[in-house]
């Protein structure tokens, strides 16, 4: 396979597991959970959620290493400006992300610890609207990566 191609499988690979991830939560896990007591639901899908995002941060960071190993190799110029544009709602999903990580997602699980179910329901709700606007932006990014180049 080389190492552009090593490269390109990982990159692909590290976006299918973030973004594959963030289409479960919203479209199967949420709806199948919308019956169940806050007391049961908040602490399952924090839970969850506190090991997806484990995995986040290694796609993460593999697709950092990836991308610019892929443009260390061959150069922006071997690119059409699609690339920048992957890059640049890249960076705002990880920016988003991170600040999900050390914002939300630290508040929901100390309100969980309290049994604090108001305050851990807030928090959750951020997470939400983060991964939603993640998830429309990921699904662009893969099709921008994707499909730039037959452009
Ligand atoms: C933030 C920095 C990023 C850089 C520097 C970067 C760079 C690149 C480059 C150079 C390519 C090869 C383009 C080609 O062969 O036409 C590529 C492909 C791709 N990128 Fe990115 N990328 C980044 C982020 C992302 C993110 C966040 C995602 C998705 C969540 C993503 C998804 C893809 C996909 C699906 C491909 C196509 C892989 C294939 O050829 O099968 N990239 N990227």
């Amino acid at each position: 396979m080389g190492t552009l191609g090593s490269l390109v499988a990982l990159h692909a690979l590290s976006a299918a597991v973030w973004v594959g991830g963030m289409v479960f939560a919203h479209f199967c896990l949420r709806p199948a959970l919308r019956d169940f007591e806050p007391a049961v639901r908040l602490p399952f899908v924090a839970d969850v959620l506190g090991r997806f995002f484990r995995f986040v941060w290694g796609a993460i960071i593999l697709l950092l290493i990836s991308g610019y190993g892929i443009l260390a190799l061959r150069g922006f110029d071997a690119f059409g400006a699609y690339v920048h544009l992957m890059q640049a709602t890249g960076i705002v999903m990880m920016l988003l992300f991170t600040h999900l990580w050390f914002a939300p997602r630290r508040r929901l699980e100390r309100a969980i610890a309290a049994r604090d179910w108001p305050t851990a329901a807030r928090n959750l709700d951020q997470i939400r609207v983060i991964v939603t606007i993640n998830m429309w932006l990921g699904t662009l990014t893969v099709l921008v990566g994707a499909g730039g180049r037959w452009l």
